[in-house]
């Protein structure tokens, strides 16, 4: 594993991550479970996906239950107090409700100071990225100190069980992290990349719901309220902005792809990951993978994966983190961490 530094005119971490946590709701929706539903099979979905399973939440479960969950174990992990908190950021395309803010839910299950400040943030599978962007900048201008960036959705509520292009992808989760200032040791947050291209927005949206056509019966008659998804445009995209948002983080940081030691990707497709490793020259064993067993959860699959990967040992200290991810919007993004 790399002892490579940062090089000099990289930016000194200003910001880390102090604890990590995950939730997944107990329910297991299998591959054979969806040949019942759907036209498609156990075959189809492993071959072109790599997903064998995925979590569905209970009916009486919301974003925020899923968020507070994850939030409790990553403060722990921290040992920071929820009253310690300076923000609550929700990266979220399934919140609680409309109005208001899922993060406001989450500021009240786990018992943050009753002024402390929350939003939820829209970026798909990007979202986690943007939210540590995020925090490490207003960590960085001094504007806060300790700051919960989460991912979670309940994609099983938006998604169309008779449509087999979409059901079998996604999946229910949460996870989260405790952002706060760095030790000055070198490690924490060494740069955030976001990108996004809005020319793309059709191709992975909800189309009714909103101020553009809001809803009525003919809307939900019409299936309009699920996700639609142009699946092979996303797939080029994903493949060549990834690979290219990977590469532009090594090469800002003054490192080489042999000095990156996990890539933690958003779990999309176990082919858009193969094609990334191979374009940007990184083994695929050092890419951490669970989509498997817990499918593509969006703004949640990262801070899951990465939950995952730090528990189980695989993460230690000194090494090299790269997150990236690419969804709706078209959001995409990398964040180069030095744990
Ligand atoms: N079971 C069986 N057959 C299926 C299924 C299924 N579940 N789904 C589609 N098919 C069929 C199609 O109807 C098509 O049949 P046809 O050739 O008779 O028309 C055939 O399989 C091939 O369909 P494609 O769409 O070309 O399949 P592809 O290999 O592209 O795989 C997939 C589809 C898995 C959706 C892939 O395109 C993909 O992963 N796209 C990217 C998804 C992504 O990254 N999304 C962004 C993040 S999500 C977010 O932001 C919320």
């Amino acid at each position: 594993m790399s002892e490579t530094t940062v090089a000099e005119d990289a930016k000194k971490p200003d910001s880390t991550i102090l604890g990590t946590g995950h939730y997944l709701p107990s329910r297991v929706l299998s591959n054979a479970d969806l040949e019942k539903m759907v036209d498609t099979s156990n075959e189809w979905i492993v071959e072109r996906t790599g997903i064998r399973e995925r979590r569905i939440a209970a009916a009486d479960e919301a974003a925020s239950d899923i968020a507070s969950n994850a939030a409790i174990q990553a403060l722990n992990m921290a040992e920071i107090d929820a009253k310690q908190l300076d923000l609550i950021i929700v990266a979220t395309i399934s919140p609680d409700m409309p109005l208001p803010a899922t993060a406001m839910y989450v500021q009240q299950k786990i018992g943050a100071r009753s002024y402390c400040p929350g939003f939820d943030l829209a970026a798909a599978c990007a979202g986690f990225i943007y939210g540590l962007s995020v925090a490490d900048s207003l960590i960085q201008a001094n504007q806060a100190k300790y700051i919960l960036v989460i991912g979670v959705e309940l994609l099983s509520r938006i998604l169309n069980y008779e449509d087999r292009a979409t059901c079998v992808l996604f999946g229910d989760g949460g996870g989260a992290a405790v952002v706060g200032p760095s030790s000055g040791d070198g490690r924490g947050i060494i740069s955030t990349h976001l990108y996004a291209d809005g020319s793309q927005a059709k191709s992975l949206y909800i189309p009714a719901g909103g101020s553009r056509t809001p809803a009525s019966e003919q809307t939900v008659r019409d299936k309009q309220h699920f996700v639609h998804m142009a699946g092979q445009d996303v797939f080029k995209f994903a493949v060549k902005s990834l690979s290219s948002a990977i590469q532009t983080a090594i090469r800002s940081s003054g490192l080489t792809p042999k000095d990156i030691d996990w890539v933690i990707p958003h779990q999309a497709n176990i082919r858009i990951i193969d094609a990334v490793a191979n374009r940007c020259n990184i083994p695929k064993e050092r890419f951490y993978i669970n989509i498997e067993r817990v499918g593509n959860t969006s703004s949640a699959s990262i801070p899951i994966a990465l939950d995952e990967a730090v528990r189980n040992g695989l993460v230690r200290p000194g090494q090299n983190l790269l997150f990236c991810g690419l969804g709706a919007g078209i959001t995409w993004g990398s964040a180069l961490v030095r744990w």
